[in-house]
């Protein structure tokens, strides 16, 4: 099997949509305090998903332009049409934030939520075909060794903030065989100061049973290596 570029940061951007529907789907526009928890939410997603495309088009799309102009180009105006469609969230939670009546906080809060089902389904399709079509050019292009490097220097030029973030709905996305590998990774090539952090996100992400088994996972690689 191939070397999946995007696996680790779609399987996040996945279970934060997931979770973000559900907080939507669970929410009363017309609570001050819920409208405000789940606007925080979304701003955080957007962000998130902003920021994830603007890398694809700045780190990824260049290394296929010179082999595949027709298929990067037509990437990047799907990033176009994500961005409206984040700005379109974004407007409805502004009008929210300035809605006076019950009323008008309950419609927009249902504009909301058909809005964010369309980015939904929109990034859903999206990823999948970066992971297929995307990648299938990226193997034909480009050996494993070399994408591995190229991800970890993605990875590095992620600012902290936006990483703890990123790494949080990564530990909610990740099989635990996916997150033994990481942490191991991170373990065996990073400082200290790096990866004491992502273990502990690890450990107040993951519910306990399987922090449990993936502590065990990580132990017995030690012991089995030392
Ligand atoms: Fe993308």
């Amino acid at each position: 099997m191939r070397y999946n570029l995007f696996n680790q940061i779609h399987k996040a951007l996945r279970v934060l949509m997931y979770d973000t529907a559900t907080l939507i789907s669970q929410t009363d526009f017309d609570n001050p305090q819920q409208a405000e928890d789940v606007s925080e939410r979304l701003y955080q997603l957007l962000e998130l998903f902003d920021k994830h495309a603007y890398r694809e088009d700045t780190m990824l799309f260049p290394l296929l332009q010179q082999y595949e102009p027709a298929v990067t180009d037509a990437f990047e105006q799907e990033h176009v049409t994500d961005r409206a469609l984040i700005q379109r969230l974004k407007g409805f939670l502004m009008a929210l934030a300035h809605a006076i009546s019950s009323e008008a906080k309950k419609d927009l809060g249902s504009s909301l939520s058909m809005a964010f089902i369309e980015f939904m389904i929109f990034n859903l399709q999206h990823m999948k075909k970066e992971e297929t079509i995307l990648n299938n050019l990226f193997w034909r292009y480009y050996g494993d060794n070399e994408l591995i490097a190229l991800s970890q220097k993605i990875a590095g030029s992620i600012p902290a903030d936006e990483a703890v973030v990123a790494s949080k709905w990564m530990m909610k996305g990740l099989s635990n065989n996916e997150i033994t590998t990481w942490l191991r990774n991170v373990e065996r090539n990073a400082p200290n100061h790096v990866f004491r952090p992502l273990f502990t996100i690890a450990e107040k992400e993951l519910e306990e049973k399987r922090f449990r088994q993936i502590l065990e996972e990580l132990t017995e690689g030690i012991m089995i290596a030392s």
